[in-house]
């Protein structure tokens, strides 16, 4: 696909994600199996400014990290604030060079504006190692109650049109590629922020916590070659 500068058409749309996305970043690697990560290489798909690299190098630090993102500009901005963990921004094309060198991979957001998920299923594949992992997060697909607004919402600051998926595509994606696919919900702990100005996602308070029984985690595991 080709490069854009920022995903969002919004500055703010852009910036706030960190903060709106950060207690989603923490679920996943609260829910994650892996408990240690000091000698994995991991990878996150579609990473824009880098926030979940740095909050999962925080609470478990690793070998090595890769961000890819088609959008220039914010890789800049992931490169910048890396300081000096052991990560590496890029766009996406640094894939295909690479064959079963990550451990663990993931992404926030980021499944559901995905043009061709078996082609993404079969390049996750090709470079996660043989038993690699998976994570996928994702609130935004068909059977979500709130989808068609934040459809209407999104589409008129994304530089990337928006496909319209029902929740069980991303399992029959990796299915196909022969990954093992499990679910577990992305709830965030504590209190939830019920952010103001937020009416166009979340018209009634409520919807904060509705949207909690359909933010979900995959977790593709990618199965031993048979011999
Ligand atoms: C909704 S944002 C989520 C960003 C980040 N994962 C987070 O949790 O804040 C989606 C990101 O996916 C990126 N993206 C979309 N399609 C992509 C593709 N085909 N390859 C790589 N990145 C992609 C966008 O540029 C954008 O940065």
């Amino acid at each position: 696909m080709n490069h854009i500068e920022t995903w969002s058409k919004l500055k703010n749309e852009e910036d706030v994600m960190n903060d709106h996305h950060a207690p989603f970043w923490r679920a996943m690697i609260r829910e994650m199996t892996e408990s240690d990560l000091h000698a994995a290489s991991v990878l996150d798909f579609g990473c824009n400014q880098g926030g979940f690299l740095r909050t999962l190098y925080r609470i478990k630090p690793f070998r090595r990290g890769l961000g890819v993102d088609l959008a220039v500009k914010s890789l800049e901005v992931a490169d910048a604030l890396k300081g000096n963990m052991p990560i590496h921004y890029s766009t996406p094309e640094i894939l295909d060079e690479m064959k079963e060198e990550i451990d663990a991979a993931f992404s926030h957001d980021v499944i559901y504006l995905l043009p061709d998920l078996r082609d993404h299923a079969r390049r996750i594949k090709n470079v996660l190692r043989p038993n690699g992992v998976y994570y996928a997060a994702t609130g935004c697909y068909a059977e979500m109650p709130l989808w068609p607004l934040w459809k209407k919402e999104v589409e008129s600051y994304s530089n990337i049109p928006l496909p319209d998926y029902s929740i069980n595509d991303f399992a029959e994606a990796f299915w196909a590629e022969g990954f093992d696919v499990a679910v577990q919900k992305c709830i965030p702990e504590g209190f939830v922020t019920c952010w103001e100005g937020r009416e166009a996602y979340f018209p009634k308070v409520t919807d904060f916590l509705k949207y909690y029984d359909y933010k979900i985690i995959f977790r593709f595991s990618k199965k031993e070659e048979a011999a």
